[in-house]
Order: structure tokens, then C-alpha cells, then sequence
């Protein structure tokens, strides 16, 4: 088989860069080695789209990028429910940051100011006044912030609308297929299936998350990637309004037809799959301080996702190779389905020739002269 553009990785990412550049022309195969929707980040994510909420924990490269990208997703969504048939949730009530404490109320004050300053809309809340925009939320919440820009989508269904688009456009998509090896041979990229024929690719992108560096010829330079584990939780039911609602410790995620999701831990454990009693504790825990309803909503999914970290908690996208035929979109660590539009439009632009005004920023080989 032979295909313009190989993409490996099925996730959010692989699957919106597939969908751009066979929206775009080009012939376009992804490589998925599970199913799509099973393995990915994107796929155990809650889907917050949260530039303001995560404003000073990320950092300023991310957030501009992030910004960007939040910009497009209106229309990109807009889109990609036209051509696909999937509604994917995209809800722009906004998020209710709460503080249950003296600390809390402190850090919302810092958050604020960094909110301030990428011109993001702010808005103080009393304890009673963040009730009345989430009903659910209980006595114990003293205050709060309304961040009106910060929205939700849901990423299975996003997962499913870029499938089905680029499939729309012309793409394959290709599942139970997993890539072994990559090599240059006669001008172009083979690559090597596991149990299966070789492609035969002009070009590779190469979007497997924190898998990337498990994919990428061992001559070439590679960011330094790591997984970053992520235990999320579904209920069974909704909230009394679809804002989201955040803790300085946990965040919590209606969707309209009636389930919620509770994210998420953070930890450093390698590619353990196994969620710890102790990670759903604390995340049942933190969510029902703030919304006493949780207690009463069926425990339906206890997801784990990889998120790809690189150390400077910016995402790598572009070439690897010097011919630019092998690139990279990965270490979007918590904003993958936030920065979904923009990579795909950076990819594409460079894939192409061009040079979007940030690539600098995310050059997945500015680590080469430090490993
Ligand atoms: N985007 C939220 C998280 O990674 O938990």
C-alpha cells in the first residue's frame, strides 16, 4: 500500500491532522493500533476547552497556543458536525472555579491576576452567586470565579467526528495496525507493521502521544517524552446546569444528557494501567466537597489516559528530519483536545511549506543540542 501521508496514531491529534490534509487533497492513511477512541489520551479525557482555569499552571508558549487554537474551535466544530453527522458537545455555558476555603479564595486571587493578563474575562462570584450559575454546587463553597470562556466538548465524540470526516475527505483509517519501524528506503518512508505489509509513505507524521518515541528511527532526535498518567471517573447523571465546575484540586464535567466526569489525577508511574483506590478516593472526595450530589450518582467508568509531557510542558510539531519528511505532533500534555485545530493547521501549513509564526516554539528538535 501506498499513501502521500502516513499519519501513525489514531488519537485526537493523528485524527485532526488526517482530517486537514485530506480535507486539503492529499492522500492520507492513519495507522491506529488499537481502535480509535480505545487507547488514546483524548479518550479517557474530560474535554475542557480551559484557557482561563489553567492559566498559571501553564506555561505562556502553551497558553498563547492554546488561545489560538480555542479561537478556531467554534467554526472547526461548526464543520466538522456538518460534514460528519456527530454533535460533539461543544458547550460555551463556561466554568465556575470555586474556592471551599480562605486558601482557595487566596489562589483564585493569583489565578485571576494571570487571567487578567491574557486578557481572558474574569468574573468574581460570592459563594451564593456561584450557586445560582450551578445549582448543584453545596454550602461549603465561599466564593469563586466565572470564567466565561472556558467550555467543554466531548472527546469521544470529537474522536468519532474526525474519523468519520476524513474518512469523508478521502482518508483511510486504518485500526489493529501497529507500527514497528520506520525507514527511509529509495526516496520515501517504509513502514514496518507489526504482523503485517509495509507501507509505502512520501511523508510520515508521527501523532502516538507519549507512544511517539516507541515509533521514531533511533537516529533522529526525539523530545523527551514521558507519559503522565491520568485517572478520570464517570457518573451515571448529570448537574442542575451544564457549567463546569473546578476546585483548585478537581474538576467537574456535566454533559447535557445526563453524565458527569470528574478528573483527574496526575501521576508519575509510567505506563502503569492500573488506577489506585486511593486516586479515585481523592477525586470523589474533593468533587462531592463542592457538589454533595456526587454521592448519589452511579460510579459508571474509572478511565486511565497517558497524557505525552515533554519537559517544558510545550507540545513538539514539525519536522524531525532535515528533507522535512518526518514530523511530529505530539507532548500536549493536558491541552490535546484544545490544541487539536491549531496542530492540525500548523502541521498542514508546514507539511506544505510554510511556516506558522509559532513553529519556533513547538520545534520538536529544540531539545537536540541538550540530549
Ligand atoms: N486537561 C485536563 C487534564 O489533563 O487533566
Amino acid at each position: 500500500m501506498t499513501a502521500d501521508v502516513a499519519v501513525v496514531g489514531g488519537g485526537v491529534i493523528g485524527l485532526a491532522v488526517a482530517e486537514e490534509l485530506a480535507r486539503a487533497g492529499h492522500r492520507v492513511v492513519v495507522l491506529e493500533r488499537d481502535r480509535v477512541g480505545s487507547s488514546c489520551a483524548a479518550a479517557a479525557a474530560a474535554g475542557m476547552l480551559a484557557p482561563a482555569a489553567e492559566a498559571d499552571t501553564t506555561p505562556e508558549v502553551t497558553t498563547q497556543l492554546a488561545l489560538q487554537s480555542h479561537r478556531m474551535y467554534p467554526e472547526w466544530v461548526a464543520r466538522l458536525e456538518a460534514s460528519s453527522g456527530v454533535q460533539v458537545g461543544l458547550d460555551r455555558s463556561g466554568t465556575v472555579m470555586v474556592a471551599l476555603d480562605a486558601d482557595d479564595l487566596r489562589e483564585l486571587v493569583h489565578l485571576e491576576q494571570a487571567q487578567r493578563r491574557f486578557g481572558l474575562r474574569t468574573q468574581r462570584l460570592s459563594g451564593g452567586e456561584a450557586r445560582k450559575m450551578q445549582p448543584s454546587l453545596g454550602p461549603s463553597v465561599v466564593g469563586g470565579l466565572l470564567l466565561a470562556d472556558d467550555w467543554q466538548v466531548d472527546p469521544r465524540r470529537l474522536l468519532q467526528a474526525l474519523r468519520r470526516s476524513a474518512e469523508l475527505a478521502g482518508g483511510r483509517v486504518l485500526e489493529g495496525v501497529e507500527v514497528q519501524a520506520l525507514r527511509r528506503q529509495d526516496g520515501s518512508w517504509r513502514v514496518g507493521v507489526r504482523g503485517g505489509e509495509d507501507l509505502a509513505a512520501r511523508r510520515v507524521v508521527v501523532a502516538a502521544g507519549a507512544w511517539t518515541p516507541f515509533v521514531l528511527p533511533a537516529e533522529l532526535p526525539r523530545p523527551p517524552l514521558r507519559p503522565v498518567r491520568g485517572v478520570v471517573l464517570r457518573l451515571g447523571s448529570g448537574l442542575e446546569s451544564s457549567h463546569v465546575v473546578r476546585t483548585p484540586r478537581v474538576y467537574v464535567v456535566p454533559r447535557r444528557w445526563g453524565e458527569t466526569v470528574v478528573g483527574a489525577t496526575v501521576e508519575e508511574r509510567g505506563w502503569a494501567r492500573e488506577a489506585l483506590a486511593g486516586g479515585v478516593y481523592e477525586l470523589l472526595r474533593e468533587s462531592r466537597r463542592a457538589l454533595p450530589c456526587v454521592d448519589e450518582m452511579p460510579l459508571r467508568e474509572v478511565a486511565v489516559g497517558f497524557r505525552p509531557a515533554i519537559r517544558d510542558n510545550v507540545p513538539a510539531i514539525g519536522a524531525v528530519d532535515e528533507e522535512g519528511t518526518l514530523f511530529v505532533a505530539t507532548g500536549h500534555y493536558r491541552k490535546g483536545v484544545e490544541l487539536a485545530p491549531l496542530t492540525a493547521a500548523m502541521l498542514r501549513q508546514q507539511l506544505e511549506g510554510g511556516r506558522h509564526p509559532m513553529a519556533d516554539a513547538v520545534d520538536p528538535r529544540r531539545f537536540a543540542v541538550l540530549e
